[in-house]
């Protein structure tokens, strides 16, 4: 074989190499084609399974959405049941869906259709602790820390930064009509504020906090916001006679309020005029 021969076949071979390397790259893209396509993992491309709404020939009533067993129990958007320490937080949730329950879930008695004037679940430390870390989250922004709210016009300093530049006074949660026995005052109520807001949009002038709080954590801030009002009505006759002695600072003036169970004498005897 000549030189030359060698030469021109292995330029041949070279840009058949080429051309042939090229080739994926024209074909496949873009193309548009009638015939089925390709299937590498047929089993993951057809699977078994019904088009919502569509017609079955399995079921007897033809339908291929079938209604829940009975007793089917609504879980949201947690598909999880455990009995795991994790999962408690999950299975509280679990709870709320089912929200039968009108005094629980809504502040609001069953029968009368009142709101109830004591809270449903129990009232623990580690619930009113629950509520304080809430309260001041969602709460003290606008009512301050100790929930005085704020009023421009009556005093400019009271109250939290937001508050104090609301476009309307911020409610005083010490103000009687929301102390127990007021006229606002029932825990339901408060309850229904702190989930659902004051008014209805677009007039609403506080809005609801249901996204942020659950009925748990909302009763927690309602409880809280009762501890905020009896700090603020204490008196020296609150403090058990063993820890009196410590408190060698005078106490605060007693509150002229009736006392709901005859808390004698020890209030009375204190002396006016500590710091307030
Ligand atoms: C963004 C500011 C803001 C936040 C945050 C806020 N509030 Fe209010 N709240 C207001 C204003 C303003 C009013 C007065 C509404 C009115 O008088 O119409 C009010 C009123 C209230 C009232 C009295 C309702 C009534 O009948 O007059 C209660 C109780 C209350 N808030 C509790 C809470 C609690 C508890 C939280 C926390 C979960 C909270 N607020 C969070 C602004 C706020």
């Amino acid at each position: 074989m000549s030189r030359r021969m060698t030469h021109g076949i292995r330029v041949l071979t070279v840009g058949a190499l080429a051309a042939l390397a090229a080739f994926p790259l024209t074909g496949c893209r873009g193309d548009r084609s009638d015939k089925p396509p390709r299937q590498f993992f047929p089993g993951m491309d057809d699977q078994p399974r019904w088009k919502p709404q569509a017609e079955s020939e399995f079921f007897a009533d033809g339908r291929t959405m079938r209604k829940p067993v009975q007793g089917t129990i609504p879980f949201g958007t947690t598909a999880m049941v455990s009995t795991a320490p994790w999962a408690e937080p999950f299975n509280a949730k679990r709870e709320e869906f089912l929200a039968a329950d009108s005094a629980r879930y809504e502040g609001v008695d069953e029968e009368t259709g009142d709101f109830i004037t004591t809270i449903p679940i129990p009232v623990t430390s580690t619930m009113l602790s629950l509520g304080q870390t809430k309260f001041n989250i969602y709460c003290a922004v606008c009512h301050g820390y100790n929930g005085e709210g704020s009023n421009p016009a009556l005093d400019p300093e009271l109250g939290s930064m937001v508050g104090r530049r609301w476009s309307i006074p911020v409610a005083n949660l010490h103000d009687p009509k929301f102390r127990e026995g007021g006229e606002f005052g029932r825990v339901g109520y408060l309850y229904s504020i702190v989930r659902d807001g004051k008014g209805v949009k677009p007039s609403q002038t506080m809005s609801g906090y249901a996204y942020a709080l659950d009925s748990n954590e909302a009763w927690a801030v309602v409880a809280y916001v009762r501890a905020l009002q009896r700090a603020q009505q204490g008196t020296l006759g609150d403090v058990p006679e063993s820890e009196r002695s410590v408190l060698g600072a005078p106490p605060l003036p007693p509150v002229v309020e009736p006392q709901p169970e005859g808390q004698s004498g020890t209030d009375a005897a204190a002396p006016a005029g500590g710091e307030s």
